[in-house]
């Protein structure tokens, strides 16, 4: 019998996207220099599939076989509650059964702290749960669960990187909840190329969602993020789980964000705010009062917002500071949690409504704590704190805006203005600026509301 013809391919080590040929740049993602050589998959040496790594749905006795919509029972993706509330929210209500979650975010964020929190909560007498790390020996767990007060009989810990070592326990321990910490450093035997690679990396998540999903359990893998933000491997990865959370911050404050950016069994707009402490972390029920901390008293160039993070209200504050450019040099615009062609956007919109001319000015922004935001509602309070600090005069501190602004400087409504009302009164700020037209009749608070429609409006209620 003949050989069978050796054939090389190459794949991308960011995306998966797959070739015949080497390129010097990734046709799907655009990413110069990530064409690696992929191992020949018809080598014999890559078809010995350890039937140990294999779980047979005979086994389990989960057999498969269609059936009607209306006859599948609800109940069999129940949800189970953490009790974590700012994590349960991110999920969508809890932990789906039998749902795989891939946990993103930087180094040293907090990823193993906080899935650690979890499966404590998880692991009861009934449902032990198993925390499977590659990057950490036992001691050095022990040692964080001690710092964090976490002494639990029912949750295992295994240092194992092996997917062949890790389903050889979980058969036997059977755990309710399984953690993978991290998915780059586990790595299955069946594929050459090394832990952390696009092949590897596709393989253990396909074995692992393979197991959540026959035996019904919820499976919460880590991944590292790359340079950009991303987490790392192939996109692919992101397409085989049920959810994909980012867990992110500023350096510089002990503030947490968990965000969802995919979710099958609940909205990715839900944020969970945390705080990182040494016994771990812990939910910020009321995160306006983090955000609104450290406020400076009348300074000029900043001043609150009222934002909606999924359902919640969330009170920040914008700082603007607009100060001579170098001369003859390019105008530097620089934002911080804000998109920087909005902003743009608003400087223009300022230039041309309220004649003012930022030619010669280099103009920085920023949201502090840490905290992003997309939504076009907070473009009138950008004006305003841009023009407080081009006029350098303070906002009063209990003042607050809220306004999309359109092209032509006209002020737009804005959505779920009465939980964005009712979060600035709980605040005690006395003077809310909002769009005209935006209250809805039953708003009791009108003696606290400013209505404007134009910039000159703004411009004219902001100092007083
Ligand atoms: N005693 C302490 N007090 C406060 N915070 C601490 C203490 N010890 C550790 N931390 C915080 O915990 C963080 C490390 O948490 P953790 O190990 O869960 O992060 P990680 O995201 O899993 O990191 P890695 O990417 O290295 O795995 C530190 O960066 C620090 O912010
Ligand atoms: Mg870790």
């Amino acid at each position: 019998m003949a050989n069978k013809k050796s054939k090389t391919s190459f794949f991308c080590t960011t995306c998966g996207y797959q070739s015949a040929k080497w390129m010097g740049k990734c046709p799907a993602c655009n990413e110069w220099e990530t064409m690696r050589e992929a191992p020949d998959e018809n080598d014999s040496e890559n078809d010995h599939k350890t039937p140990e790594m294999i779980l047979t749905i005979s086994e389990l006795g989960n057999e498969t076989r269609p059936l009607p919509l209306s006859q599948i029972d609800e109940s069999e993706q129940p949800r189970q509650e953490t009790g974590i509330g700012e994590f349960d929210r991110v999920l969508g209500g809890g932990v789906v059964t039998g749902s795989v979650v891939l946990v993103g975010g930087d180094p040293g964020i907090g990823k193993s702290t906080l899935l650690l929190q979890i499966l404590d909560r998880l692991s009861t007498p009934k449902s032990t749960t198993l925390y499977v790390s590659g990057e950490e020996s036992p001691g050095q767990s022990k040692m964080r669960s001690q710092r964090m007060g976490i002494d639990n009989d029912n949750l295992y810990f295994l240092s194992a990187s092996s997917c062949e070592e890790i389903i050889k326990h979980f058969r036997k321990l059977k755990p309710k909840a399984l953690v993978i910490d991290s998915i780059q450093t586990c790595h299955s035997p069946e594929v050459k190329s090394p832990p952390g690679s696009t092949s590897q990396v596709r393989q253990t998540a396909a074995h692992l969602v393979k197991i959540a999903k026959l035996t019904n359990t919820p499976t919460f893998i880590i991944g590292h993020v790359t340079k950009d933000g991303a987490i790392a491997g192939p996109k692919l990865l992101e397409h085989m789980v049920d959810t994909v959370l980012y867990f992110e911050s500023d350096t510089q404050y002990p503030y947490r964000i968990l965000r969802a950016v995919k979710n099958r069994f609940g909205s990715t707009n839900e944020i969970g705010v945390f705080e990182m402490t040494g016994r771990g972390l812990i939910g910020v029920d009321s995160p306006s009062s983090i955000f609104l901390n450290e406020r400076p008293i009348s300074l000029a160039g900043s001043l609150v917002s009222a934002t909606i993070e999924g359902s919640r209200p969330i009170l920040t504050e914008i700082q603007a500071l607009v100060s001579s450019a170098v001369s003859g040099g390019i105008p530097r615009r620089t934002t911080l949690g804000i998109d920087r062609n909005r902003a743009a956007l608003m400087i223009a919109i300022m230039e041309k409504r309220l004649r003012l001319d930022f030619s010669g000015k280099d103009i920085f922004l920023n949201i502090v704590g840490g905290l992003k935001v997309i939504e076009p509602a907070i473009d009138l309070a950008l004006i305003a704190a841009i023009l407080s600090s081009h006029l350098d005069q303070s906002i009063p501190t209990t003042t607050l805006v809220i306004g999309e602004v359109g092209l032509t400087g006209e002020i737009r409504r804005v959505n779920m203005i009465d939980q964005r009302l009712s979060e600035a009164l709980k605040f005690g700020f006395k003077k809310i600026i909002v769009p005209k037209g935006n209250l809805s009749t039953q708003n009791t608070a009108k003696s606290n509301l400013k209505e404007i429609a134009t910039l000159q409006e703004l411009a004219a209620s902001l100092f007083s």
